[in-house]
């Protein structure tokens, strides 16, 4: 089963999201594809009832608050996503850690998440001045997101070069493999167990089935061209 994330980021209005989701839902989505929509806070509770008979889609926030409830004006938190239907979120996004979100508090939303049941969607990767150090970036930021955490199960680990996500470059295809492998081995040496690795930055319809077909990768996380639900559908389709 190939997992693909489309990440909306703060785009969409709702009578676009409505008619991108009528028109989803009228196609039929191949079995052997997960699609996980993570969408603006305003559209998940009518997304998630929308969806709720499709078992191959999951509707997932692009955020969730890394306090369980309080005083936090204009937050939302991991509880309040799960009552209404939301079954996931990303975390770390970098395009958050450069406003602020720390590792530390990406790893307090993903003990909130995997608490409620809910599944995090962990996003790692190097800028590219740290490129020459992907290694030591992608599994200090696993190590330090995960501190406390020994069971990577329920976790999706998404590997996203900051370099690449929003750019015109070509999606490198050899350091996806070596970074995968990375993760894999940082994975199963310290988590005993394989964990789940999707590549986000710069996909598209042509570069999608070869990425998803390297070793190691489970599926792609998808932002600019997932916006598009007929774009979206050629990377859906294959
Ligand atoms: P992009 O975004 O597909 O537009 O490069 C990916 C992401 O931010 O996850």
């Amino acid at each position: 089963m190939k997992i693909l994330v489309a990440n909306w980021k703060m785009n969409g209005l709702f009578d676009e999201f409505k008619r991108y989701f009528d028109n989803l839902l009228s196609k039929s989505i191949p079995k052997d594809r997960k699609i996980i929509f993570c969408l603006p806070y305003i559209f998940l509770h009518e997304a998630s009832i929308l969806t709720k008979d499709y078992l191959n889609i999951k509707i997932f926030s692009q955020n969730c608050h890394h306090e369980p409830r309080g005083a936090f004006t204009g937050e939302i938190s991991c509880e309040m996503l799960k009552s209404i239907g939301v079954s996931g979120s990303i975390v770390g996004h970098s395009e958050r850690r450069e406003i602020g979100e720390t590792s530390e508090m990406t790893n307090k939303k993903i003990k909130l998440l995997l608490n409620e049941k809910m599944t995090p969607i962990l996003c790692i990767g190097e800028k590219l001045e740290n490129h020459q150090i992907v290694k030591d970036v992608v599994e200090s930021q696993i190590f330090s997101s995960l501190y406390g955490i020994n069971n990577i199960k329920n976790i999706i680990f998404a590997y996203e070069p900051v370099w690449s996500i929003g750019s015109n470059k070509e999606v490198e295809f050899e350091n996806i493999k070596k970074v995968s492998e990375i993760i894999y081995e940082f994975c199963n040496k310290n988590y005993n167990d394989n964990p789940n690795i999707l590549y986000g930055g710069s996909v598209n319809k042509s570069n999608c089935e070869k990425i998803m077909k390297l070793k190691n990768i489970n599926g792609v996380l998808v932002g600019r061209n997932s916006l598009n639900i007929e774009s979206f559908e050629r990377i859906i389709n294959g």
